[in-house]
């Protein structure tokens, strides 16, 4: 194999390796946002999701839309429970996400707004719990809320908890007869990534920064678009007051129907502002995806009626709210001020108020998820045109839709690039083979064009949509092959990002995922560390890659690419060896100068194709180092039988 260090070619975007977030398979509420309490605010149906009567309490109780002042306008549905005569009985526990994760010694904050009604209600009895039989539960924790009034009060109690469970309750009951008004409860670990109030749960977030991060695209995926546009994801309701963030049902509610099918509401205590510091604090580019006025494509494809001069045409939006494309390209324009603008504009007052003055520095926008054909293109244009227009150094991350059977991806880049577009997000799905046989895919991309963002993909053990994929070494192994296509075309495809990135073990919609959890654990699957190997190693210039024979990328199932990191004085090759022998390689390091000794060898390997890693075992497949000899620039190694191997040689 000749690797031309002398023949350097395009840098490597910093933006390379990234991560897609969406809330997906539980992945904000029940994973990264660590909120224990579901359903927190009432606010989602009068099912009560989330909360049961104990015993008689249901009846005893009423679930009241409320009228009679709220706590916020937004914020307008309350639990008021009513008991005629005092009982232990009276109240409701809360059965978290798939039950609470609670850990011995850790100590969680509990927060509640009462209000007290008629008769002689004195207090709440607060018990976290883990459940036995019946009502039966073992107590972890308690504290006693008391000194009601007869106004909205926000109350406060630090709980200690006496023992670890994976699935734990709270239980809220009252002191003597009468009407107590119960609004926001909340169960929120202290111990959070930076110790931060509303802070992200700490394990998740260091799988992530460990990956070192080129970017982080938010909020998804096509929670962005919504089933209806009544349902879309909007930025602007999912900031300040966490007690005031109202809730709406998720896209992914109730998908594929099976067994783990979820109650599934967004919170939005993570919210655009969370998703902001996040980024920041893993060093990740913010990229936020907005809704380009339609709704999804696989649900109702509602539109929003583009206004013109002349007046709206070319809509289909439910009546009502004012659903005109002007109210989504406005968002837009109001999303650069909040996380640029100066502490003296309207939305940057607001970044500023929720603590962060100093600007996120966004740099990127995509307009539209996963949509294609003349209804995207017509509102993608006088979107792209007003968001230039205005903030002309923003790039602009565009839509495909679905492939990868590369027909949308082929007329929504030909149009795209007419109208300058900066990036192209294209996203592909399909069996591992496909991804061995496509890693020449951008060989002959033009390199004119807008430049490539591959924002969602993912090899499907069994096919897409199945609940019996897996996150199996082929898949991994197969990623990491078609990985070296992308990388040698580095000077086109500057963005690339794997998708979904959470599920949690007991409440997924999707699957494969990257990164699995229940309520105390998590782990990276193969896929993660693949991830991880290629983005930290990055490089920072391309290096060209000749294989034997000048035999094509994948001929004999064996995979290369090569960069230089001119910081670090290294040449970094990338190998796949998909096959079941190992294979001794000499690599030609073309033109390298100022060798060094030893080189580091990054190895991940298994002969079983259809190995996965586990909550039990989390590291059955997890990256091995090793070093290695370097006496001239030519190397020699041997690769595992089915491996992904990053050599990282000293020499320039
Ligand atoms: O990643 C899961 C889904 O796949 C995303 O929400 C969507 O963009 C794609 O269809």
């Amino acid at each position: 194999i000749t690797v031309q260090v002398n023949k350097p070619g395009a840098p490597i975007a910093k933006t390379m390796y990234g991560l897609f977030f969406e809330d997906i398979n539980f992945a904000a509420d029940g994973g990264l946002y660590p909120e224990l309490v579901k359903n927190k605010s009432f606010e989602t149906d009068e099912k009560l999701v989330g909360w049961k009567g104990i015993n008689g309490a249901a009846a005893l109780s009423t679930y009241t839309i409320s009228s009679q002042q709220p706590i916020s306008a937004t914020n307008n549905h309350f639990l008021r429970l009513t008991a005629t005569t005092a009982s232990p009985d009276a109240g409701f526990t809360n059965e978290g996400f798939r039950g609470m994760g609670v850990k011995q010694d850790a100590e969680y904050t509990f927060s509640v707004y009462l209000r007290r009604g008629p008769g002689s209600v004195s207090g709440l009895n607060v018990t976290l719990e883990e459940p036995g039989r019946g009502n039966a539960g073992r107590t972890l924790g308690q504290a006693k809320i008391t000194g009601l009034t007869n106004e909205w009060k926000k109350y406060t109690a630090v709980i200690k908890a006496s023992g670890t469970a994976p699935r734990a309750r709270l239980k809220l009951t009252m002191d003597g007869a009468g009407t107590l008004d119960i609004d926001v409860v909340s169960l929120f670990p202290k111990d959070t990534w930076q110790n931060r109030e509303n802070g992200l749960r700490p394990d998740l977030v260091q799988l992530l920064k460990d990956m070192k991060p080129g970017f982080l695209r938010f909020p998804g995926g096509c929670i962005v678009e919504g089933r209806t546009l009544e349902e879309r994801y909007q930025w602007k309701e999912t900031i300040g007051d966490v007690a005031s963030r109202k809730p709406l049902i998720n896209r992914w509610n109730t998908e594929f129907k099976h067994k783990f099918t979820p109650d599934y509401y967004q919170s939005f205590g993570l919210g655009f502002f969370e998703y902001f510091q996040l980024s920041e604090d893993i060093g990740a580019e913010p990229l936020p995806i907005l809704n380009v006025g339609m709704a999804c494509q696989f649900n109702s494809a509602e539109l929003a009626p583009i206004t013109t001069a002349s007046g709206p045409n070319a809509g289909n939006a439910a009546p009502g709210a004012d659903l005109s494309l002007d109210t989504f390209i406005q968002d837009a324009l109001d999303l650069v001020e909040f996380a640029n603008g100066p502490t003296s504009s309207p939305w940057g007052a607001k970044r500023a108020a929720m603590g962060h003055p100093a600007p996120f520095n966004l740099k990127y926008i995509g307009v539209g998820n996963e949509q294609w054909g003349p209804q995207y293109l017509e509102r993608y244009e006088p979107f792209a045109k007003a968001l230039k227009a205005k903030y002309p150094d923003i790039l602009i991350v565009s839509s495909a839709g679905p492939s990868p059977d590369g027909d949308n991806f082929v007329k929504a880049s030909k149009r795209l690039g007419e109208l300058k577009a900066d990036f192209v997000d294209e996203h592909y799905y399909a069996k591992p083979d496909w991804f061995r046989n496509n890693v020449g895919r951008y060989d002959n991309y033009a390199r004119t064009g807008p430049k490539i963002f591959a924002g969602e993909y993912a090899a499907q053990s069994v096919n897409t949509g199945s609940s019996e994929n897996k996150n199996t070494w082929d898949c991994a192994i197969s990623e990491a092959a078609f990985m070296t296509g992308l990388e040698r075309n580095a000077d086109v495809v500057r963005m690339a990002s794997y998708a979904p990135l959470f599920a949690h073990v007991d409440a997924w919609q999707w699957t494969p995922d990257l990164i699995w959890f229940d309520n105390l654990k998590s782990y990276g699957t193969p896929n993660y560390y693949v991830q991880k190997m290629y983005a930290t190693n990055a490089g920072t210039t391309m290096l060209p890659v000749q294989l034997p024979n000048n035999a094509k990328n994948g001929d004999a199932n064996l995979f290369a690419s090569a960069v230089a990191d001119d910081k670090a004085g290294d040449i970094i090759v990338k190998l796949v060896n998909y096959s079941n022998d190992a294979r001794p390689v000499k690599l030609n390091l073309a033109g390298a100068k100022k060798m060094g000794k030893t080189g580091k060898a990054i190895v991940l390997a298994s002969n079983d194709l259809q190995a996965v890693n586990s909550l039990q075992e989390p590291m059955k497949l997890a990256p091995k180092e090793e070093q290695f000899k370097v006496s001239s620039a030519t190397v020699s190694y041997t690769l595992a039988p089915n491996s992904f191997t990053v050599l990282r040689i000293p020499g320039k």
